[in-house]
């Protein structure tokens, strides 16, 4: 008797449930929108997977970069590497001459299978290769063997590949204006050589002109530096704002 009793306010609380929820979609009748309404645009930073494009370019800096940093920098990389002509190879190779070079450039070295590909693919170490690789090795190169996190700041990697490249008997030439503006963006952007340098006693500043105060402001999560500086870059931004979708 009690049990049909309790069936019964069972039923009839889903019965009045049920019609209320029904009720309810008549009235409110909610639209699903096809798209986020609120968009949120936060801008992917090098930190993350999509880093390599927008990693700065060193080729505006390499001609004035300050040689005696990239000498000091060179501090963390001798624990695996001489520099000096000649020089034995250790944990890494000799790397007297590397800019320009083969990748895997000194013979009977045993370089990681990685790297091995890239020379058999006759593959150099050019400015941006080396200032990609030095940025995140790993990265650049996943499976090499040479355990070293990366050096985050472009004046740095400028620096040091500058010294780098003093490191031969004829060091390779420096980039010309066109490979220049053609690495920092489109022709009318040779500007950009201009902010790069400007900008480089200003390390956390982060101006909002080109593409170097993005990589600056790399480990803070905040409202895009680099708001409304030129229309290609604000395509850019763009872009990965909409794969992250
Ligand atoms: C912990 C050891 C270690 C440190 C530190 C290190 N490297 Fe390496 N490096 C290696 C190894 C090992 C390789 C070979 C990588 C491979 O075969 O994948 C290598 C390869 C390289 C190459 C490619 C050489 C070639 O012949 O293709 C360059 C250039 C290089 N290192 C530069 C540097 C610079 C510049 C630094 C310092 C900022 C540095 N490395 C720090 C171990 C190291």
């Amino acid at each position: 008797m009690e049990l049909n009793k309790v069936f019964a306010a069972i039923l009839v609380a889903g019965i009045i449930g049920l019609g209320t929820a029904f009720v309810a979609e008549l009235i409110v009748a909610p639209d699903q929108l096809e798209t986020t309404a609120i968009f949120v645009d936060v801008e992917a930073e090098p930190v993350d997977a999509g880093g390599d494009e927008a990693l700065p370019s060193v080729l505006p800096l390499l001609a004035t970069a300050d040689l005696a940093l990239g000498e000091s920098l060179a501090s963390a990389c001798v624990a695996c590497h001489t520099f000096d002509q000649g020089g034995a190879n250790g944990i890494g190779p000799n790397n007297w001459g590397v800019v320009g070079a083969a990748m895997g450039h000194i013979e009977g070295f045993g370089y990681s299978s990685a790297l091995q590909e890239r020379h058999d693919a006759g593959e150099l170490w050019t400015y941006e290769a080396l200032n990609h690789f030095l940025y995140r090795p790993r990265e650049f190169l996943p499976g090499t063997s040479m355990s070293y996190a990366g050096l985050r700041n472009v004046e740095d990697r400028a620096a040091l590949i500058a010294w780098l490249r003093t490191l031969a008997e004829t060091p390779a030439p420096l980039p010309t204006e066109e490979e220049i503006a053609a690495a920092t963006g489109s022709g009318d952007e040779a500007a950009d050589e201009e902010p790069a340098e400007g900008e480089s006693n200003a390390d956390e500043t982060a101006p909002a002109e080109d593409t170097p105060p993005a990589e600056e402001s790399a480990p803070a999560e905040d409202s895009a530096p680099a708001e409304d500086s030129t229309p290609a870059e604000d395509s850019t931004p763009a872009e990965e704002g909409a794969t992250d979708q």
